[in-house]
C-alpha cells in the first residue's frame, strides 16, 4: 500500500524532532530512513504507522490493503519485544487474539508465519531458549502474522552480531520476495541499507529534515551477486560522505542531562 507523507513535523514538549517532512513510499517498496543518532528516525516511523499523531503535517494511505490483511501497519523492533512466558507460535500468535478467527485460520496463519521465517521446529521453544537471531524471526513473524500492508522495522538487526545479523539480511531478502508489503526500515548501519532498501533517505541532526534520497537501481534479490559488490561500497561511501559530518556534530555534542 503507498504511503504518503506530507509537511510531517513533530515536537517533543519543547524538543522538536522532527520538521517539513515529504516523502512518498510506493506499495512494495523498501524505503531505507538513516541518519544521526536522536534525529527522529523512530519518531518519523512511529507516525508512519499510526502509533504517534505528528504535530503538524499528515499521513495518508492509498490503495487496498492486501487480501487477508487484518491489520495495515506492523512493527519490528530492536529489541525484539516478544512475552516471555510464552512459547515461540503463542509470541507469533499474539496479533491474532481478539480476532474473528476460526481455530484452523489462526493455526494456518501461524504455521505460514513459522515456516517463512524457518522457525517451524521452533514452535514449541521458549524466547530464553533461543539465540538473538532467532528471537529477532519470532519478531519478524509475530509482525508477518496479519499480513500487514506496510512493515515498519526499527534497527531489526541492531542488536545482533554482525555474522547473525549477515543471516537475518539473507532471510529478510527472502521474505521479501514473498511478502508483497511496503517496508520502511530504520537503521544506524549503512551496509544493510545499500544491501535492502530500493531507496535510502537520508536524514540531517534533530530536528530530522530529509537531507537526500538516494535510489539504488539494482533490485535488492540481485545485490547479493559478486558482481555487485563495487555498487555496495560504493553506496555505502556515499551514504557516509552523506551523513559523517552531522555524525561528528552529533558525536561532539554536550548533551542537557
Ligand atoms: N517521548 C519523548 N519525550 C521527549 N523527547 C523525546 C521522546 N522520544 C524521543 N524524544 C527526543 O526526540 C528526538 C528524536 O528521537 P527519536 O527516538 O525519534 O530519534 P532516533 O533518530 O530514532 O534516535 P536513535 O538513533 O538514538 O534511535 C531525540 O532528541 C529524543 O531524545
Ligand atoms: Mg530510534
Amino acid at each position: 500500500m503507498p504511503l504518503h507523507l506530507e509537511g510531517v513535523g513533530h515536537r517533543y514538549g519543547a524538543v522538536e524532532a522532527l520538521a517539513g517532512i515529504d516523502l512518498d513510499i510506493a506499495d512494495g517498496e523498501t524505503v531505507a530512513l538513516i541518519g544521526p543518532s536522536g534525529c527522529g528516525k523512530s519518531t518519523l516511523l512511529g507516525i508512519a504507522g499510526g502509533l504517534l499523531q505528528p504535530t503538524t503535517g499528515r499521513v495518508t494511505v492509498s490503495g487496498e490493503p492486501p487480501a487477508g490483511s487484518l491489520n495495515p501497519f506492523t512493527y519490528v523492533f530492536q529489541d525484539f519485544a516478544l512475552l516471555p512466558w510464552r512459547s515461540v507460535a503463542d509470541n507469533v500468535g499474539l496479533p491474532l487474539e481478539h480476532r474473528p478467527l476460526s481455530a484452523a485460520e489462526r493455526r494456518e496463519r501461524i504455521d505460514a508465519a513459522l515456516t517463512l521465517t524457518g522457525l517451524t521446529e521452533f514452535a514449541a521453544a521458549y524466547p530464553k531458549q533461543l539465540s538473538g537471531g532467532m528471537r529477532q524471526r519470532v519478531g519478524i513473524a509475530r509482525a508477518l502474522v496479519v499480513r500487514p500492508a506496510v512493515l515498519l522495522l526499527d534497527e531489526p538487526l541492531s542488536a545482533l552480531d554482525a555474522q547473525t545479523r549477515e543471516l537475518l539480511m539473507e532471510d529478510l531478502l527472502a521474505i521479501w520476495a514473498k511478502e508483497p508489503c511496503t517496508r520502511v526500515y530504520v537503521t544506524h548501519n549503512l551496509e544493510e541499507a545499500a544491501r535492502l532498501a530500493d531507496r535510502v533517505v537520508v536524514l540531517s541532526r534533530r530536528p530530522g529534515r530529509i537531507r537526500d534520497v538516494l535510489s539504488i537501481e539494482v533490485p535488492v534479490a540481485e545485490r547479493g551477486a559478486p558482481r555487485h559488490a563495487g555498487l555496495l561500497r560504493e553506496v555505502h561511501d556515499r551514504l557516509w560522505s552523506m551523513i559523517r559530518d552531522e555524525v561528528v556534530t552529533a558525536d561532539r555534542e554536550v548533551r542537557d542531562v
